[in-house]
């Protein structure tokens, strides 16, 4: 089936958000007593925040009230949003200008799938929001991945079946999610890690519109 919409998820696929992420959860880990590793923050990738906060006081072994829960990520965004106001578009993980180029000479559309309530705030920082056709993120999706709502619902906005997309996803349950979803999946990252993914690669310098045709 041919190739004719690309789901892109945004931290870790688009920009190295990742490490904002982490920096803002140890610092609040440390607020609260504990250590958070950046082992530990593995965990979080492609989760939701609140999911995510959960994790935290589960390796921290705290129990919090919900009013203490909702203060703590606020706080943690307000933080994580202190870095994020700080990127600059050369921030943009390599190879993904040259790719997202290559796939508007191909007439492929453009979606973001993202877990993360901040992604058009992001995407207007780094000046990209014009090359997408369809954006669904945190705000627009109602079941965390591995659920597959967010890919759907940018399947469905593009006019597009699952089998005409591939999504792009460094974390696994976003792999899951694609997966669940019937979509093909590129894994960004370390094959041990996103085993499940048709293909996986290192980065988008090591993909380009030829490799995804071939998929
Ligand atoms: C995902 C990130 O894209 O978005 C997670 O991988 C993050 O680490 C999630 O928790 C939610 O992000 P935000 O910006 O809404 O807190
Ligand atoms: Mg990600």
């Amino acid at each position: 089936m041919d190739i004719k919409g690309c789901i892109f998820d945004l931290d870790g696929v688009v920009v190295d958000t990742a490490k904002y992420h982490y920096l803002a959860w140890k610092k609040l880990g440390a607020e609260l007593g504990f250590d958070f590793t950046e082992q530990d923050n593995e965990r979080l990738k492609g989760v939701s925040r609140m999911r995510s906060l959960d994790i935290l006081l589960e390796i921290g072994g705290l129990t919090i009230s919900q009013e203490e829960k909702e203060a703590a990520a606020t706080k943690k965004n307000e933080w994580y949003l202190e870095f994020i106001h700080q990127m600059q578009p050369d921030e943009i993980l390599p190879g993904v200008l040259d790719f997202f180029n290559q796939l508007k000479e191909n007439n492929i559309k453009i979606a973001l799938g993202s877990a993360s309530k901040n992604a058009v705030l992001i995407l207007d920082i780094l000046k990209i929001k014009d090359y997408f056709d369809v954006i669904v993120d945190g705000n627009s999706v109602s079941k965390a991945k591995p659920d597959p709502e967010v890919f759907t619902q940018g399947a469905e906005k593009m006019g597009l079946t699952a089998a005409e997309c591939v999504v792009f996803e460094d974390a696994e349950a976003g792999v899951e999610a694609a997966k669940n979803g019937g979509m093909r999946c590129v894994g960004i990252g370390e094959q041990e890690v996103l085993s499940q993914a048709d293909v996986v690669v290192s980065g988008f310098t090591e993909f380009n519109i030829e490799n995804l045709k071939a998929l």
